[in-house]
């Protein structure tokens, strides 16, 4: 496995790489990586193609509030398990390689599916993500780019980004990877105390009451969410956001619940603001 810093770099092995005949599978990250991200190098393994992972805490999805200096980072732990999970590239760039002239004037915005859930929390955020995406997509030129279903808003804003600028990558979605407890793997797990650990994991069980609600039969939307909210009202350690049940391609809000569903869930517990996501069907 090689470590490189420069854009520079990646394209000269990507460059090698497609010239031998082989694909290249991008797994970008912002680093601290656990198992959720080791999962996204063992598919784009599975895949049979050359894995490059990208680790880069990149400052334009973060708000001026935000954890940006504090969020995790321990770039040896990264090498040591990307190394494990089998890649072949880790590109680690500086925020001066990727943004050399300091301010970047050109972002790129998915409107609509970036204004609402975490974007309506974290204004811009998805704004500084779709722009870095599209930046990392122009550097490497995968093949295929593997995301979490953990953000699953996350997931549909590439998705859609890459069919809207006509980039030649399919985004490859992946299950979310769950602690013991159900707790969402998360680098910002690291911020929980174990009691705030295990206090977390009332998100999951508040999406897990409302799927079992739904299969159920309730169609009212305001109920599944009402549901969600008072399961996490429960636990004394966790302060909801919101807890939403969308169109799962839309993400748009539906009085009444029909087609495929996402329940989403956020809430603060302690000093980390953590999501969640699980998928539903309503006939
Ligand atoms: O999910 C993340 O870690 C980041 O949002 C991503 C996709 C690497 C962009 O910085």
């Amino acid at each position: 496995m090689k470590l490189v810093h420069t854009i520079e770099e990646v394209r000269d092995h990507h460059d090698a790489t497609r010239a031998a005949g082989r694909r290249v599978g991008l797994v970008p990250t912002m680093g601290f990586l656990h198992s959720g991200h080791r999962s996204l190098m063992e598919a784009a393994r599975a895949d049979g193609g050359f894995v490059t992972v990208t680790i880069f805490v990149n400052p334009l999805q973060f708000g001026p509030n935000e954890d940006l200096d504090a969020y995790p980072r321990d770039l040896d732990g990264d090498l040591a398990l990307a190394e494990a999970a089998g890649v072949s590239l880790v590109f680690a760039p500086s925020v001066k390689e990727m943004y050399p002239d300091g301010e970047v004037l050109t972002s790129v915005r998915v409107r609509g599916l970036a204004d609402q859930l975490e974007g309506a929390s974290r204004p811009g955020h998805f704004d500084g993500v779709a722009t870095v995406v599209s930046k990392l997509f122009a550097i490497a030129g995968p093949c295929r780019a593997y995301f979490g279903e953990k953000d699953f808003q996350q997931l549909q804003i590439v998705t859609r980004m890459a069919g809207d600028l006509s980039i030649p990558v399919e985004v490859i979605p992946c299950p979310t990877v769950r602690e013991a407890n159900g707790l969402a793997k998360s680098s910002r797990n690291a911020y929980l105390s174990d009691t705030e650990r295990d206090a977390a994991a009332v998100l999951k069980r508040a999406l897990d009451s409302a799927v079992a609600v739904i299969e159920a039969g309730e169609r009212s939307a305001a109920s599944v969410e009402l549901g969600m909210a008072q399961v996490v009202a429960t636990e004394p350690l966790a302060t909801l956001d919101y807890a939403r049940v969308v169109d799962a391609r839309t993400l748009e809000t539906l009085d009444r619940l029909h087609g495929t569903l996402r329940l989403l869930i956020a809430a603060r517990v302690g000093p980390a603001r953590l999501i969640d996501n699980v998928g539903a069907v309503a006939d």
